[in-house]
């Protein structure tokens, strides 16, 4: 069995990206070839961070949430899963795919809901402490098709998928401001495509990445 070392990647993009459906085929690639994979998510992942998620998306009382609340309990969400999980994980040699990290909280709580992104900055990184991922790709798609996808499914839309297109016009941008300037960690791929091709385009970047594969 060869000894991997640990890689951390996060998959960032608006809603109806398909975000879900890329991590599932990076899995399952990834398993097959030998590597030992964990999945988790954001908000959530932990015990405490799936309370976190739950008052954050569905809960009744989380229509009265301010946006400075709002931001403090996804970064209370993600101080607790870098401890808990991603810096043991990472130490035992696992890949972890994280679905949504701090370049979430920079787009939908800075750029989209307004914050002061000095204060989004200072927040992120006491929660994170320094643990930043290898490489975050974002699935990048325009916001009229994502909008209809979300909306095609029929079922009911959480608290941030009901927000106005706008909001995720503003989403979209600024995720492309991180990307340009970060463009080391930060890898934009065109998910307007067909799965197989989004997928083929994730695994060639991967394959550019010393431990990834
Ligand atoms: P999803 O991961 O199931 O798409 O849902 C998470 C929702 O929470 C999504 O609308 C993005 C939003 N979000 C933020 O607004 N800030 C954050 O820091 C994170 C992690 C998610």
């Amino acid at each position: 069995m060869p000894i991997f070392s640990g890689f951390f990647l996060t998959f960032e993009g608006s809603e109806g990206c398909g975000k879900s459906t890329q991590i599932r085929l990076l899995r399952e690639r990834l398993e097959k070839s030998g590597r030992k994979v964990e999945v988790l998510r954001e908000p959530g992942g932990t015990e405490v961070g799936e309370s976190i998620r739950h008052l954050l998306q569905h809960a009744k009382e989380g229509h009265s949430m301010t946006a400075e609340a709002e931001l403090l309990l996804f970064a209370a969400s993600r101080a607790q899963i870098v401890r808990e999980k991603i810096r043991p994980l990472l130490e035992s040699g696992v890949f972890i795919i994280l679905d949504r990290f701090l370049d979430s909280t920079t787009v939908y709580q800075g750029h989209a809901r307004g914050l002061s992104l000095e204060s989004v900055r200072a927040i992120n990184a006491f929660a994170i402490g320094g643990t930043l991922p290898h490489l975050t790709i974002v699935l990048d798609m325009d916001t009229q098709t994502a909008w209809q996808r979300i909306h095609a499914t029929g079922r009911a839309l959480d608290r941030m998928e009901s927000q106005p297109r706008d909001f995720f016009e503003k989403v979209r941008q600024g995720y492309l401001d991180i990307a340009r300037a970060e463009p080391r960690r930060v890898t934009v791929i065109d998910a307007a495509r067909s799965e197989q091709q989004v997928h083929d385009d994730i695994w060639n970047l991967l394959s550019t990445r010393p431990h990834a594969l």
